[in-house]
């Protein structure tokens, strides 16, 4: 049987005849930038979070790109990031001319290590920005704690973790702004790209309103250089449909999570920790092997599906070669690029696929 990491046509047929009818709606309204969908899932996204204010952007990239824009971030100024986490988090701080600086993770969570934080902030320091890795939530109360005391902006980088939860509040409800990616295979995404932003900070939130329509609040008047960087009307209709159903499908997310600790027991692998204060969505079911690659071969031999997420720390990578770091500067990290594979998960996933993967790492 062939198993695939993730199967979006399976979950589109579930809702085909919905989905179908809110896309017709979009091409029979005629209006495709901005309209009254955006607006809504916005509504719906802030609220969703116990939020006021959501922005509908062109991607999740565009979403950190904004969020440290209208935090007035550039050049000069430092943000803490995780040495672990996919390249937009750190490329998106790059991109407003500020510079990363890299923090390990813990290797329980694959989060940013809370402990390793305060001895990397500088006089430059101007934000933290945490990220909830394969949808398990990073420890924010003790990030919030430290960016209070040092005076810094927390940017929740929520791409991975639509509806997870820290201690019973929803990841992306509790930073200064929260970003999120709407990326086809996120937890809820939509069929192309697409991004948010979510804050209580009214200013912030008219801020990324302006920069992401090409830095104008009147209509060809930009005030500043800016983006295109809108959600389209196509997108929200689509999420709006999907985000009806995304508690139910991180419900059977988990459950099939449960499936695979269970049979993955007697494996030789390590499984996923859910922290004491997690409700954890898994975007990604994650394991760690050391003959990783082998095992990955293997898998393959047995048409079944898995990916490296992320065969590089962000510090060793040709991109930030001018940043000076070197190999051993954040072993978690590496350890994580080395030994950790993700196996096929998604909300629709039959058990008998969970378990022709199981048998298939149980018997390699
Ligand atoms: C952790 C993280 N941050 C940022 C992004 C960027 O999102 P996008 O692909 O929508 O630009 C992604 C996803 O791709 C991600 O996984």
């Amino acid at each position: 049987m062939k198993v695939p990491l993730v199967d979006l046509v399976t979950q589109y047929n579930s809702i085909k005849a919905e989905m179908n009818e809110a896309i017709q709606q979009v091409l029979d309204n005629g209006q495709f930038i901005l309209g009254p969908r955006v607006a809504e899932l916005e509504e719906k996204i802030a609220a969703y979070h116990g939020l006021k204010h959501a922005v509908g952007v062109a991607s999740g990239t565009d979403a950190l790109v904004l969020a440290l824009r209208a935090l007035d971030i550039g050049p000069g100024d430092e943000v803490i990031v995780p040495a672990f986490t996919f390249f937009a988090t750190a490329e998106a701080v790059s991109a407003v001319g500020a510079t990363p600086v890299f923090v390990d993770i813990d290797l329980q969570t694959y989060c940013i290590d809370t402990n390793q934080i305060e001895s990397r902030i500088s006089k430059k320091t101007k934000a933290i920005i945490p990220v909830h890795l394969y949808g398990h939530p990073a420890d924010i109360d003790a990030i919030l704690n430290i960016a209070g005391k040092h005076n810094l902006k927390v940017i929740e980088d929520n791409a991975q973790a639509f509806g997870a939860e820290y201690k019973g509040r929803k990841t992306g409800s509790m930073g200064h702004v929260s970003c999120f990616s709407f990326f086809p295979s996120k937890n809820l995404g939509t069929y192309g790209d697409g991004g948010m932003l979510a804050t209580n900070d009214a200013d912030v939130a008219d801020k990324v309103k302006m920069l992401r329509a090409h830095g104008w609040k009147k209509k060809y008047f930009p005030v500043t250089i800016a983006y295109n960087s809108r959600l389209d009307e196509l997108h929200a209709a689509i999420l709006l449909v999907k985000l009806k159903y995304v508690d139910k499908w991180n419900e059977k997310r988990w459950q099939t999570a449960q499936k695979y600790n269970k049979l993955l027991n007697a494996a030789n692998t390590v499984i996923p920790t859910e922290a004491s204060y997690a409700k954890h969505v898994y975007h990604m079911y994650v394991i760690r092997v050391q003959r990783r690659n082998e095992l990955q071969s293997h898998l393959k031999q047995n048409e079944v599906a898995s990916a490296i997420y992320y065969p590089i720390p962000l510090h060793l990578l040709e991109a930030y070669t001018d940043l000076g770091y070197n190999k051993g500067d954040f072993p978690n990290s590496e350890k994580a690029c080395q030994e950790t594979l993700a196996i096929p998960m998604y909300p629709d996933m039959p058990d008998e696929q969970a378990e022709v993967v199981v048998k298939s790492i149980t018997a390699f």
